[in-house]
């Protein structure tokens, strides 16, 4: 398998879209999935410069046969943030002559839909534990709510793309529209338990001066580990983190 993985991180404004300020400001992290005997590749999270993108698959001699989205942001999926319009999905489905069905967690469906303008026909819905190949390679998603209602994990041969859920250090704001504290603390004490301390945390956003550390590490240093009770985690968060 991992003779046969394609994964590579890219982060915005650095390794594409390089004269875009926005993606210099937000840091954001996509990542491509691919399976070098098939040639298929998966984009996680493509936004901003997305031709880019699909110019960096077509050198690797891969080629796009699907998106997995972590949720709803317009940094992660493209749409409007804050008065920037930033592509993403919905250009992408556009620019593509084969489909690539964009797989998400059922709860962000609507929010999808609303931030981007892609139809409900271009996504799949699924439940956690749900499996996706990329040519032969399996993808599990994790769903784990708190950043956003559908907010969602990819588990793929021993590394963890967190989206905005798990950072290096601390997690996710559970302070904006969807969000939940309440289920932010359920999905990175219990929902994410199943990553082994030996898997890689592949996170959103650059936050640290790393790009990404074992889970045993984060699990060691990071504070949101350290909360020993969902009161205290309340208390902390207070809504406004
Ligand atoms: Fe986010």
């Amino acid at each position: 398998m991992e003779n046969r993985i394609y994964f590579r991180q890219l982060l915005s404004g650095r390794d594409f879209a390089t004269d875009n300020p926005i993606a210099q400001q937000m840091v954001n992290f996509v990542y491509i999935i691919g399976d070098r005997e098939t040639g298929e590749a998966m984009l996680v999270d493509p936004a901003y410069e997305v031709h880019e993108l699909l110019e960096i698959l077509e050198a690797e001699g891969l080629r796009l046969t699907g998106v997995l989205a972590t949720h709803w942001h317009p940094d992660h999926v493209g749409g409007d943030l804050m008065g920037y319009p930033i592509d993403g999905i919905k250009e992408l489905t556009g620019m593509t002559s084969v489909a690539a069905p964009v797989h998400i967690q059922k709860p962000e469906v609507e929010w999808i839909t609303r931030t981007t303008g892609v139809s409900v026909s271009d996504l799949v819905a699924h439940e956690s534990g749900d499996k996706v190949m990329v040519g032969d390679i399996p993808v599990t998603l994790i769903h784990t709510p708190g950043h956003t209602p559908g907010s969602q994990c990819f588990l793929v041969d021993g590394r963890l793309v967190a989206g905005d859920t798990l950072f290096l250090d601390g997690c996710g704001r559970t302070d904006l529209p969807g969000a939940d504290p309440d289920d932010m603390y359920e999905s990175l004490t219990q929902r994410l338990a199943i990553v082994p301390d030996s898997a890689v945390l592949y996170p959103g956003h650059l936050y640290s001066p790393e790009s990404s550390a074992k889970m045993g590490d984060t699990r060691q240093r990071n504070y949101v580990f350290k909360i020993p009770s969902l009161e205290q985690w309340r208390m902390m968060m207070g809504g406004s983190f």
